[in-house]
């Protein structure tokens, strides 16, 4: 397995541009601008991974709600992808908001997102039983141009699905009890 640097920030300017372009042209993954790019590394939701001098992949996360997060975008750059690393950054994102005692929600039409939400915890859940924060979450952020642009990408047998895990409460009261004592 290769070994990868894990930075809060690119490099530097050129390896971001490329990185935007790579995901803008990826049919699996929204559009991201390099406002929102700017945005996740103001306020610490993004990681890179670097092996040695060369991007290989990112993960991203969105805080919303009360102690709610959702998990993704994830990208890993065409030439190193099935060796791993999309795992790594996904369980990167799950132990960062872990420790930050967020429930976590993601949403995908990636089969391979797919397996790896589920291996690492996440329970795909039908829309109408996802919890009310991230129902409400959903309505705030689903506008007309952000539906289109995602219909745009989605293929007729392309399935898009919703996965949440619940943080472990009592292993978060067993950290405040401790940390009272
Ligand atoms: C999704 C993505 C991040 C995965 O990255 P990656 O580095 O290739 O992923 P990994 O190599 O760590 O993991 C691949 C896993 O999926 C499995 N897999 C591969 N093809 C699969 C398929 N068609 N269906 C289901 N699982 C599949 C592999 O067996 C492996 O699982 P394992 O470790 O249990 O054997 C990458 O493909 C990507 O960037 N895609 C474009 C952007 C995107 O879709 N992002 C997600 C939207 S948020």
């Amino acid at each position: 397995m290769m070994d990868f640097d894990i930075l809060a920030e690119p490099r530097n300017q050129a390896d971001k541009q490329a990185l935007l372009q790579e995901v803008n042209e990826s049919p699996f993954i929204g559009q991201m601008t390099l406002h929102e790019l700017d945005h996740h590394i103001e306020r610490k939701s993004i990681l890179f991974f670097y092996e040695e001098d060369t991007l290989s992949a990112f993960s991203a996360w969105i805080p919303f709600a009360k102690d709610w997060v959702e998990l993704g975008p994830f990208f890993t750059r065409e030439a190193y992808r099935g060796a791993g690393l999309g795992k790594r950054t996904v369980i990167s994102a799950i132990d960062a908001n872990r420790a930050l005692g967020r429930n976590m929600y993601g949403v995908t039409k990636n089969d391979v997102m797919k397996h790896i939400f589920t291996k690492h915890g996440l329970a795909e859940t039908p829309l109408f039983k996802l919890p009310q924060p991230v129902l409400q979450y959903l309505v705030v952020k689903t506008n007309p141009a952000r539906i289109v642009r995602g219909l745009q990408k989605l293929k007729p047998n392309e399935k898009v699905a919703h996965y949440i895990q619940i943080k472990d409460n009592s292993a978060i009261e067993a950290e405040h009890g401790s940390s009272r004592s």
